[in-house]
């Protein structure tokens, strides 16, 4: 299969984790990526790996959050590869961390400037480029942190929260001019990201598995095919959209029914609840 032969993508956050597995996987089905990232290393790594599908990719150096970065990003697809069809606006950081009260100003900010700044001039520098060309697909990543509130972590939440909102928005401008603006809201998923958060692959799999309804930790690749589905023939119909890809972790609480014997406990489920002063 080869949706999105001929396209040409720019994918940020691209050296690692969901934006690495995207960067392959739009790469091997018909995509010229722009692997955008901080980490030099890694992206071109990347782009070297995505080029061995036969489109050529290329790495750009680039922090989200810096408008010239992100022009001079738009620039080098356009240049390299004679537009731009698709942006992935994936990058991202954990950001300030901890209780509310001892979040200081400046790593509120910087979060927002990632997570949130980051996205709006995704979208802000890629519209132009794709209406030159008829149409065109933005893709937000955001997180079951912007759909529900997430402890620890109010910087990162305000900001994916930002992202869903701010793709519906986007979409609504942008649909006249054949440009679908839709977001992903990951769950827990094993990348770099987490890990940062302590533990090894193994440690982290194994926290990510035991908090959703679906018993394993959600791969990048999971989120990669998800991106590509947003992104491509398929989603013609499909904007202003969060797509929560999380192993049915928002559909309620994970440990609320468990199958009898597995390992992770919790409630099993009744065969009939009637009324209550029936029940001893
Ligand atoms: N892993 C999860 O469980 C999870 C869950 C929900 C949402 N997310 C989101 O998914 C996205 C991808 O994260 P991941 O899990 O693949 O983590 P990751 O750390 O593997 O990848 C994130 C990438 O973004 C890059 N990056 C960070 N700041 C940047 C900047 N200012 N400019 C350019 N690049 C920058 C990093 O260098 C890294 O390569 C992020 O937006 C993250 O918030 C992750």
């Amino acid at each position: 299969m080869s949706e999105l032969q001929g396209k040409v993508a720019i994918i940020t956050g691209g050296a690692s984790g969901m934006g690495k597995a995207a960067s392959i996987l739009f790469a091997e089905r018909g995509a010229h990526v722009v692997v955008a990232d901080l980490n030099v290393k890694g992206g071109e790594e990347v782009a070297a790996e995505a080029g061995k599908s036969g489109n050529a990719c290329v790495f750009q150096r680039t922090d989200v959050s810096n408008e010239d970065d992100v022009k001079v990003l738009v620039a080098r697809a356009v240049k390299e590869f004679g537009g731009l069809d698709i942006t992935f606006n994936n990058a991202g950081i954990g950001g300030a961390v901890g209780p509310l009260e001892g979040i200081s100003v400046e790593d509120w900010d910087k979060t927002q400037a990632v997570c949130l700044r980051g996205v709006f001039l995704g979208i802000k520098h890629s519209v132009a480029p794709m209406r030159a060309r008829g149409g065109g697909a933005i893709v937000n990543t955001a997180s079951i942190a912007g759909v529900w509130g997430y402890p620890m972590l109010h910087a990162y939440s305000a900001a994916k929260a930002g992202v869903v909102n701010l793709t519906r928005s986007a979409a609504l401008e942008f649909a006249a001019d054949g440009i679908r603006v839709n977001c992903i809201a990951p769950g827990g998923v094993a990348t770099p990201i987490v890990g940062a958060f302590g533990g090894n692959k193994e440690t982290v799999e194994k926290m990510l598995a035991a908090g959703q309804p679906v018993p394993r930790a959600g791969q990048p690749e999971d989120i990669a095919h998800a991106a590509l589905y947003l992104a491509g023939p398929h989603a013609g119909f499909v904007t202003g959209h969060t797509l929560v890809v999380d192993g049915g972790a928002v559909s309620g609480p994970a440990g609320a029914y468990r199958r009898p014997g597995d390992p992770r406990g919790g409630a099993q489920q009744q065969r009939f609840a009637g009324p209550s002063f029936e029940q001893g």
